[in-house]
C-alpha cells in the first residue's frame, strides 16, 4: 500500500467504485496470509468419495460447494437467504449434479440418512439435523471462524471479542460426543492476514457488516473514521494487516 492517507472523501470514492457483494464471492479482494495447516476444500475431498450425496449447509453463492462438483455424484447446497440461493443457482447453472434449495440448518427437509457427507463453512450448524441427515457411517466436516478472528479491526469498530465463536466450537463437540459421533479431527489456527490494498478493505467491511467482526449497516458516511485510523494504525507497505483465526472439526457417524 502506497500511502495511508485518506480523506474522507477519498474512502467515499473508493466505497461508490468497490461494488457490492454477489453471493459469497470475495475472489476480488487482494489478500496474503501466512502458512495454514489445512485448506478446507482440500480437507473436504478426504471424506468425499465419488458415489457420495453431499450436502453444504449456509452454502452462501455455493463457491466452494462447485469448487467439489467433481469429486461427488449428487450434492445440495441450502441456505435461508433467498439472494443466496439465487446468486448460487446462477453460478451452478452448468453443474447438474448440484442443486439449491432455500432452507435453514435448523429444519433440513430431507428423509433420515439422506448424506455420506455434510459440509458447512463459517455457518450455523444444528447438530442434531446434522447427525439425522448423515447415513450411519457418514462425514460432517465444517470449518468455523475463530473467536480472535480479525482481533485489531473488532477493537477499532468496537464489535468486543468473539467468544461465542469459541463456545460454539466446544458445544457442537459435546452435543455430537452425546449423539455418540466421533470426532475424527480437530484444528485451530491464528495467523496474520493482510488486506493488499484499501478498494479491498472497503469491499471486505461492506461485505461482511452485521457478521459480528463489523458493525450492522457499516458506511464510510457513517464509518470514515474508524476506516481511517484503521489503515493509518495497520496498514504498511503490504497492506492493512489484521489476523485469520479459524477452527476445523471432522466428525464421524457411526
Ligand atoms: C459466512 S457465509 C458462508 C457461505 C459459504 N458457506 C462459504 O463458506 O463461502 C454464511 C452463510 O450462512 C447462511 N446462513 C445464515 N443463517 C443460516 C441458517 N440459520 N442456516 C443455514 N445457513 C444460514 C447465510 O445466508 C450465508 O450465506
Amino acid at each position: 500500500m502506497e500511502s495511508t492517507d485518506y480523506s474522507r472523501e477519498d474512502l467515499r470514492a473508493i466505497a461508490a467504485g468497490v461494488g457490492d457483494r454477489d453471493g459469497w464471492d470475495f475472489s476480488r479482494m487482494k489478500t496474503e496470509r501466512e502458512p495454514v495447516p489445512w485448506d478446507y476444500l482440500e480437507v473436504a475431498t478426504r471424506y468425499i468419495t465419488p458415489k457420495d450425496a453431499v450436502l453444504d449447509i449456509g452454502t452462501g453463492g455455493g463457491e466452494k460447494l462447485l469448487t467439489l462438483a467433481r469429486h461427488f455424484d449428487t450434492a445440495v447446497g441450502v441456505d435461508p437467504d433467498p439472494d443466496m440461493i439465487r446468486a448460487a443457482r446462477a453460478n451452478g447453472a452448468a453443474f447438474p449434479n448440484v442443486t439449491f434449495a432455500e432452507m435453514g440448518a435448523e429444519e433440513l427437509g430431507f428423509p433420515d440418512g439422506s448424506f455420506d457427507v455434510v459440509l458447512t463453512r463459517h455457518a450455523p450448524v444444528s447438530v442434531p439435523e446434522v447427525v439425522r441427515v448423515l447415513r450411519p457411517g457418514g462425514y460432517f466436516v465444517t470449518q468455523g471462524v475463530g473467536a480472535n478472528n480479525m482481533a485489531d479491526i473488532r477493537q477499532a469498530f468496537g464489535t468486543g471479542s468473539g467468544t461465542q465463536y469459541d463456545d460454539e466450537h466446544r458445544s457442537r463437540m459435546d452435543e455430537f460426543a452425546r449423539l455418540e459421533c466421533r470426532t475424527v479431527a480437530t484444528g485451530d489456527y491464528n495467523v496474520r492476514y493482510w488486506v493488499k490494498d484499501v478498494p479491498s478493505l472497503i469491499f471486505w467491511f461492506k461485505a461482511i457488516a452485521g457478521a459480528n467482526e463489523v458493525p450492522e449497516g457499516f458506511s464510510i458516511d457513517r464509518d470514515w473514521r474508524i476506516v481511517q485510523r484503521i489503515i493509518a494504525e495497520h496498514g504498511g507497505p503490504d497492506g492493512v494487516l489484521t489476523n485469520e483465526h479459524r477452527t476445523l472439526l471432522v466428525v464421524w457417524k457411526p
